[in-house]
């Protein structure tokens, strides 16, 4: 690889960058120099400059998602962590943290070991969450500074939140001395299976109220402050009540930090056409009321929510087609993350570079480097870890298979702007957009592997 990139919009939000009509110089792997025009003698220049009236192709480091379910070890008919480092970095994404709730989960020092061994061997990083609690049956700790010191990155119970204030304040305690996060799934699980009487298994309970997620919310914000040290991390918030605690929880001062899903941005209920099987919607927290998500997408432009996490959460068909109530919640995101949020989650047109900061620096400052993190930033002489997406071309989503090996997304046939057409980590091609690339030119420039 050896070319120069012309006519892009460069954004580095570490940096405090927004450039456009840059030319980028890449030769083995390396960025070798970004300015308005670089002249190297012989090396081939790659036109990228837009057609008139069409946004400029964006290079930004590589987004980072905080959430994704890996399904390995347990569940690898639905993905492994080879297939969802394949989707990450189809979607950009060149730094993904694998949740715990795997079978069994990542709950000891054994298990964060084999998970890492796991994610070395993955297209992009992959980082380890360990779980908080064993089992996540939320009453014993894990082995906290044993996990960590084997390379855990946070700690989650993730998919489950059944440990009382008191693990949670103990736990905080605890990751604070190793300089983890506690990241928690904010719904309260004695209310939903209040909600659901004749309903076995938490997980599946299809009723799962406001209020829960509020309760959850406050409770776990009271731990931190029971704590008085230790980073509390909100996953998926999904409720407008949920913003007012967190803004004002940060006013006090306190240590916490929220993401919000493409989803909980862009989606709401009732749906105008229902996706077949219904249960394609069906995801935990659930999708709220249009209010809901219009609050979430303020709450991220203003900085209440400071990062988009995927909740990448594959499953199999088998697992989507019956009783709604009875089906597997969650939704794959990797994939369509970036044009879900540019072109219906509220984050398109002039929010699009603050959409890059929120899945670049956003998801860097909850982990940062401590935690594991490379610093996501478009280094002169650095081995390449960066996005080339384009906001205007359109694709439609399923219309090819996905990377993941599940494809539960209600989000079919939906044709989004905005497509990831190359992903660079550690200075190789982990993504390229082969058919139909609205950039012509990039495949033959990265084609060669
Ligand atoms: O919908 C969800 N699915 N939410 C979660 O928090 C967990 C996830 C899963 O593991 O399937």
């Amino acid at each position: 690889m050896n070319v120069i990139l012309r006519g892009l919009r460069v954004i580095d939000p570490l940096q405090g960058i927004d450039r456009s009509g840059q030319d980028v110089w890449l030769r083995d792997g390396r960025i070798v120099a970004i300015d308005r025009r670089v002249n190297a003698n012989g090396v081939p220049v790659l036109d990228l400059a837009p057609p008139p009236g069409q946004s400029e192709r964006v290079l930004c480091p590589g987004f980072i998602d905080l959430h994704a379910h890996l399904r390995e070890p347990g569940e690898e008919k639905k993905e492994t962590v080879n297939s969802g480092a394949d989707a990450a970095a189809a979607g950009g994404f060149t730094q993904v943290v694998a949740m715990a709730n795997t079978k069994p989960p990542v709950d000891s020092v054994a298990r964060v070991g084999q998970a890492r061994v796991r994610a070395a061997r993955a297209r992009v990083r992959v980082l380890v969450a360990a779980a908080l609690t064993r089992a996540l049956r939320g009453t014993q700790l894990v082995d906290i500074a044993g996990c960590a010191t084997a390379g855990a990155a946070c700690f989650s119970d993730d998919g489950r939140n059944s440990m009382s204030e008191h693990v949670l304040t103990e736990g905080l305690r605890a990751a604070a001395r190793t300089g983890r996060p506690v990241l928690v799934h904010p719904e309260d699980e004695a209310m939903i299976a209040a909600s659901n009487p004749d309903m076995p298994s938490v997980v599946r309970c299809p009723e799962r109220p406001v209020e829960a997620e509020v309760a959850a919310v406050t409770s776990a914000l009271r731990a931190l402050e029971a704590a008085g040290t230790g980073h509390l991390h909100l996953q998926h918030v999904s409720a407008t009540p949920s913003v007012d605690l967190i803004r004002q929880a940060k006013e006090r001062g306190l240590q916490v930090t929220a993401e919000v899903t493409p989803h909980h941005l862009s989606m709401w209920q009732p749906f105008e056409e229902e996706p077949d099987p219904v249960s394609l919607r069906k995801v935990n927290p659930p999708l709220r009321s249009e209010l809901d998500r219009a609050a979430m997408v303020h709450a991220l432009r203003d900085g209440v929510i400071d990062a988009v996490a995927t909740d990448h959460a594959p499953h199999t068909a088998e697992d989507k087609v019956g009783d709604y109530a009875d089906a597997a919640p969650g939704m794959i995101g990797l994939e369509t993350a970036l044009s879900t949020c540019l072109s219906i989650g509220g984050m398109g047109g002039d929010w699009m570079p603050l959409l890059v900061a929120r899945m670049v620096a956003g998801p860097y400052a909850v982990l940062g480097e401590g935690c594991g993190l490379r610093r996501p930033h478009l280094g002169v002489g650095d081995p390449a870890n960066c996005t080339l997406f384009d906001p205007d071309a359109t694709w439609t989503i399923g219309g090819r298979p996905f990377r993941s090996l599940s494809s539960n997304t209600p989000l079919h046939g939906f044709e989004l702007r905005g497509r990831v057409l190359l992903t660079l980590v550690d200075g190789g091609v982990a993504y390229l957009e082969t058919q139909e690339s609205p950039a012509a030119g990039v495949v033959e420039a990265f084609g060669e592997r």
